[in-house]
């Protein structure tokens, strides 16, 4: 080769490289994974806003379903407005409008410390715990509370379980309790969304007469009583022992109690 055809300057000479060599292989590989990781992130981001709304959708679609009143037929937000939210101070069981409902996370409330504090009792293994959360209340035609369906959340075996609790007016038997939100294995925890599995917290209660709490989720029946039982889930004692402590971490009196005894008491 002369002088003359010799490529010139630094891409003129990697152009003429063979293409199987070292260098052309690298820019290559690396071109296509630069090229692939920016179609992925504009695809994440362009998406996300759209994953923000049908997850809101599926959180709606479990609250209807928890309540008893989701028809697949019906418009979501349509069946949705049958519920008041609001939201609620936990410590004093009363609602407050310090806050917009229609805006208010619950999630991001548990993150911020002036909305939140740090548990040092913490059963269902959550760390911090919002002061205020949004609950809904189902009222009959006469404008009376038929429902309250409240959150709780809590640890299983490899993941916190997001889910609703709905109660009868009387603040104290169970109409169902279902997850929304978990990662515990299908099959062993994940039984927690098996329908037959959900069916047995309706009619159970969560304390005795004299309101002492005695929800338990267990194999053995307790010395409370089958009305005051559900069974553990088969093969899962660990998620089992999770949604035990949390149900019971919730209905507690760091949880919702100060609100079911202002319920029972009339006072909602
Ligand atoms: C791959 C794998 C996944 C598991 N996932 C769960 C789970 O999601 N929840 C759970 O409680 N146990 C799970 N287990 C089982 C626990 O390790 C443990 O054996 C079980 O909770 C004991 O339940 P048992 O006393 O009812 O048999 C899993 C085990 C394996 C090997």
């Amino acid at each position: 080769m002369s002088e003359d055809q010799k490529p010139k300057g630094a891409i003129g000479r990697f152009l003429a490289l063979p293409p199987d060599s070292v260098p052309k292989t690298i820019f290559i590989a690396v071109s296509v994974c630069l090229v692939a990781s920016m179609i992925v992130s504009a695809a994440a981001v362009a998406l996300r806003p759209t994953q923000a709304v049908n997850a809101l959708k599926d959180k709606q679609i479990n609250i209807l379903q928890v309540a008893g009143i989701y028809d697949p037929n019906k418009d979501v937000l349509e069946s949705f407005a049958a519920f008041e939210p609001q939201i609620l101070e936990l410590a004093t069981g009363e609602f407050t409008d310090q806050f917009d409902v229609a805006t208010f996370d619950d999630r991001d409330a548990a993150d911020d410390p002036a909305t939140s504090v740090a548990l040092d009792d913490d059963p269902a293994g959550i760390g911090r715990q919002g002061k205020f959360v949004t609950v809904y209340l189902l009222r009959d035609d006469a404008g009376e509370i038929d429902k309250v369906i409240l959150p709780l959340h809590g640890y299983g075996l490899w993941s916190t379980l997001y889910g609703f609790i709905a109660l009868e007016e009387n603040g104290n038997d169970i109409f169902g309790l279902q997850f929304y939100e978990h990662a515990e294995t299908p099959g062993l925890g994940a039984e927690v969304d098996n329908p037959r599995w959900k069916a047995l917290w309706n009619g159970k209660k969560l304390a005795d007469e004299n309101g002492e709490l005695q929800i338990s989720v267990t194999k053995a029946v307790p010395a409370a009583g089958a009305d005051y039982h559900i069974d553990a889930l088969a093969g899962a004692t660990l998620t089992t022992v999770g949604v035990h402590n949390l149900v019971n971490f919730w209905m507690g009196e760091t949880g919702y109690q100060p609100f079911l005894d202002n319920l029972k008491a009339g006072g909602i």
